[in-house]
C-alpha cells in the first residue's frame, strides 16, 4: 500500500500524518518547539528548530512504519502563514523567523498604507496588517540593514522546509496571498509593489499550485533515510487553507471555526471579487482559482494556554475545563477579551491588550476558565458578523476544528454564540490532513481535490443552538462589544 505524508509546521508544534490510499491515517506524530518572545509584541522562532523537528519526525516514522522506505510516494507541507524567513546566497538562514503573531511593524504598515493606499487593496485584496510578510520585510530594511544587505531570497516557514527537502525555492498561491505582494487577479507577484519596496525578481520565490510538483527529495536526504525510490514533494499550502480543505470547505454556505494558537472564522469564496474593504482577509484557497475570506483572533488557543500556564499550571486542560458546564452562559457576569497580543479582526490594533471585566468575589477558577472560552468565541463571532453584514453571507452550519472541537461544552457554546449548528469532523487531524490530501492529489491518486474529499472527509456530531442560551449570549455579546472601545485607550506601559 502506498503512503503520502502530510506535514504541518505550526506555531506551537510540528505534526506529521502518514495516510494510505484509502484515506486512513496510519500514524500521527507531533512535537513542540520553542517560541521566542524577546519583548512585548515580538514573536520569533528558529528555522533550525523546524529542521530538527522534521529530521526527528522522519526518523520516528521510519522506526514505527518501516515499509514507508519503499512505499512513501509523496510529501506536502502546510504551515503557519505570513512568517518571514530570509536566506543569503548560499542558502543560510540570516536570522530567526519573524512570526505572524509578531506585531512590531505598526510603523511599516502605516507607511505602506500611506504610500500605496487603495491600490494595495485593489492588487492584494487586503490592507497592511502587522502580521503580514511585507511589513516584516520593511522592518528588516529599516532596522537591520546589515541583514537586508545579505538577504537573497525570502520564504515562508513551510517553503523553507520544502526548500530543505528539495533545494528549490518556491511558494504556493495560498501562502503567497498572505505576503501582501501577490497580485491576486493576475496570479503573479505585483511588480508595482515590488518596485515600491525595492524587491528584485530574484528575491521572490517561484509561484506554484498547491498540488504542483516542487521537486524530488534531495538525493542526500533520500539516501540518509534509506528511501528506496525518489519521493515527490508537492506545493502545500497555508495552514488555514489546508485546514479548510481537510474540513471539506470547498463550497459556499459552510463556515469553519478553527482554534489553534490563533483563531480563525473562515468562509469559502468562489471568486476574489468581494470587497471586504480590508476588514476581513481575502486569500487564495489551495484549490486553483478559488478563494476564502477570514477573520483572525490573534490569541485564541494562545489565550487559553496563557491562562492555564499563569493560573493553573499544575492541573491538566481536562481538569481546568471539567466544571465549566456548572457555570451559566455568561460566566455569572465575568467577561474576557482575548487581546493579549493585540488584535487583528475586527480591530486592527497592535496596542490593545486583554481584560477580565466584572470580577466578583464569588468567582472561582471555573468561572474564569469558562469566560476565557466565551471571550475567544465572541471574538470569532465578530468575524462571522462581518461576513454576514458586509457580504450578506448565511451559514447553514459551521465546521469546528482544532482545540475548540476537543471539548463538547465548548462546541455547544460555539453553536449558541454563533447561533448556527456546529459540526465536528469524524477524524480531526488539522492542517496536516489538508497537506496529505494535496500530496495524494499531486501523486495522481485522485483526479481533483473535490473528488478526494469524499475519501478523506466525514462529519461527526452536530451541536444545535439552544434558544435560551442563544438569547443570553446575544445580550452578553452586546456588552462584550463595548469593552474594546472602552479599554482601547487604557494602556499602562
Ligand atoms: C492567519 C494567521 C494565523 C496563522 C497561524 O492570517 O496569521 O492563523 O496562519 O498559523
Amino acid at each position: 500500500m502506498s503512503y503520502v505524508l502530510g506535514l504541518d509546521l505550526g506555531t506551537g508544534s510540528f505534526k506529521g500524518l502518514l495516510v494510505n490510499q484509502s484515506g486512513k491515517v496510519i500514524v500521527s506524530q507531533a512535537q513542540g518547539y520553542p517560541l521566542k518572545t524577546l519583548k512585548a509584541g515580538f514573536s520569533e522562532q528558529s528555522p533550525k528548530d523546524w529542521l530538527l523537528a522534521i529530521d526527528d519526525l522522519l526518523a520516528r516514522l521510519i522506526n514505527e512504519v518501516p515499509d514507508i522506505i519503499d512505499q512513501l510516494e509523496g510529501i506536502s507541507i502546510s504551515g503557519q502563514m505570513h512568517s518571514l524567513v530570509l536566506i543569503d546566497k548560499s542558502g543560510e538562514v540570516l536570522r530567526d523567523a519573524i512570526l505572524w503573531n509578531d506585531v512590531r511593524t505598526t510603523k511599516q504598515c502605516q507607511r505602506i498604507m500611506e504610500e500605496m493606499g487603495e491600490k494595495l487593496l485593489k492588487i492584494t485584496k487586503n490592507i497592511a496588517l502587522e502580521g503580514f510578510t511585507l511589513p516584516k520585510i520593511l522592518w528588516i530594511q529599516e532596522n537591520e540593514p546589515e541583514i537586508w544587505a545579505r538577504a537573497q531570497h525570502f520564504m515562508l516557514p513551510k517553503d523553507y522546509l520544502s526548500y530543505y527537502l528539495t533545494n528549490n525555492i518556491q511558494i504556493d498561491y495560498s501562502d503567497a496571498a498572505g505576503t501582501l505582494l501577490l497580485d491576486i487577479d493576475q496570479g503573479c507577484w505585483s511588480k508595482e509593489i515590488m518596485t515600491a519596496y525595492d524587491l528584485s525578481d530574484d528575491f521572490m520565490p517561484k509561484l506554484i499550485d498547491s498540488t504542483g510538483f516542487r521537486g524530488y527529495l534531495t538525493e542526500r536526504i533520500q539516501k540518509f533515510y534509506g528511501f528506496k525510490k525518489p519521493i515527490k514533494v508537492f506545493g502545500g499550502g497555508a495552514d488555514n487553507a489546508c485546514a479548510a480543505l481537510g474540513a471539506g470547505i470547498i463550497s459556499e454556505g459552510i463556515g469553519m471555526c478553527s482554534i489553534g494558537t490563533s483563531g480563525v472564522f473562515l468562509s469559502y469564496e468562489a471568486d476574489a471579487q468581494k470587497n471586504y474593504y480590508g476588514k476581513l482577509h481575502l486569500f487564495n484557497h489551495v484549490l486553483a482559482n478559488r478563494y476564502y475570506s477570514m477573520g483572525v483572533t490573534l490569541a485564541a488557543g494562545d489565550s487559553l494556554n496563557w491562562f492555564k500556564k499563569t493560573f493553573a499550571a499544575e492541573i491538566s486542560f481536562g481538569e481546568l475545563l471539567k466544571e465549566i458546564d456548572t457555570v451559566v452562559p455568561g460566566s455569572d457576569g465575568l467577561i474576557f477579551t482575548p487581546y493579549i497580543v493585540g488584535e487583528r479582526t475586527p480591530y486592527f490594533d497592535s496596542q490593545i491588550r486583554g481584560s477580565f471585566i466584572g470580577i466578583d468575589r464569588h468567582h472561582e477558577l471555573k468561572h474564569f476558565a469558562r469566560s476565557v472560552l466565551e471571550g475567544i468565541t465572541f471574538s470569532l463571532k465578530d468575524s462571522q458578523k462581518l461576513m454576514e453584514s458586509v457580504a450578506g453571507k448565511k451559514f447553514k452550519k459551521i465546521v469546528s476544528v482544532g482545540g475548540g472541537a476537543k471539548n463538547s461544552n465548548w462546541l455547544q457554546m460555539q453553536a449558541d454564540i454563533f447561533n448556527t449548528p456546529i459540526v465536528t469532523l469524524k477524524s480531526e487531524q488539522g492542517p496536516a490532513l489538508g497537506a496529505a490530501i494535496l500530496a495524494a492529489v499531486g501523486c495522481g491518486w485522485f483526479n481533483s481535490l473535490e473528488e478526494s474529499i469524499n475519501t478523506f472527509v466525514s462529519y461527526g456530531i452536530q451541536y444545535q443552538p439552544k434558544a435560551k442560551n442563544v438569547a443570553r449570549y446575544q445580550e452578553i455579546y452586546e456588552i462584550y462589544r463595548q469593552i474594546y472601545p472602552m479599554t482601547a485607550n487604557l494602556i499602562s506601559k
